[in-house]
């Protein structure tokens, strides 16, 4: 009855369906960053899985580095309004960023994040993101490398997490309702 099997309802996308994206994505970012310097950024902690798959399919050399950040919102709502918890390390002065994401839900997240990165003086920013909702369509962010467009519907898995647990699925999935107490 322990075993994490039991919570999940219905997988999304396969350990699979996930690596053939990564390899596309790694292909594209090798032939985009040809001869120009690259550092990724990834966002934590939902992006960790996203970040260390991928940048093992790259031939390219690259830098890594990581924020933390955290939305206030009221409840359940983002507001748009982003504190960072951990800033990067590295001076984005001349750098090519691309930034790692799992998920982009209202976008809030990452509209606010290019924007705090692009006043820093770097040559480009770009986001790469495995997952995208549909939500997103309202907010002004741009996806350079996206993995897959998915429905509104509450996921986990391959780093996105429900109450800090289930970040280590190989897969996406939703949860059985027992999970949330229902
Ligand atoms: C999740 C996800 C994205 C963000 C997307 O992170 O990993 O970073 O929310 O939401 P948005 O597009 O509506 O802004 P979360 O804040 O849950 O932190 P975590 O990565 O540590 O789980
Ligand atoms: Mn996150
Ligand atoms: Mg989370």
């Amino acid at each position: 009855q322990s075993d994490v099997g039991n919570d999940i309802e219905k997988i999304l996308l396969t350990s699979e369906d996930l690596g053939k994206k990564l390899d596309e994505m790694a292909a594209r970012i090798d032939e985009d960053y040809a001869g120009r310097d690259l550092l990724l950024v990834g966002v934590l902690k939902g992006a960790v899985m996203v970040m260390a798959d991928l940048s093992r399919r790259l031939h390219h050399p690259i830098a890594m580095d990581w924020m933390a950040v955290s939305s206030y919102g009221s409840g359940t709502k983002s507001s748009g309004v982003v504190r960072i918890l951990k800033d990067l390390d590295t001076d984005l002065t001349g750098r090519n960023v691309l930034i790692v994401e799992d998920i982009i839900d209202s976008g809030l997240t990452l509209s606010w994040l290019v924007s705090n990165l692009r006043s820093r003086g770097p040559a480009s920013v770009e986001i790469a993101s495995m997952l995208r909702k549909p939500d997103a369509a309202q907010a002004d962010v741009e996806v350079k490398y996206l993995g897959y467009d998915i429905p509104n519907e509450f996921v986990v898995g391959f780093g996105l997490d429900y109450a800090e647990n289930y970040r280590n699925l190989p897969f996406v999935a939703t949860l059985a309702p027992h999970v949330y107490g229902g």
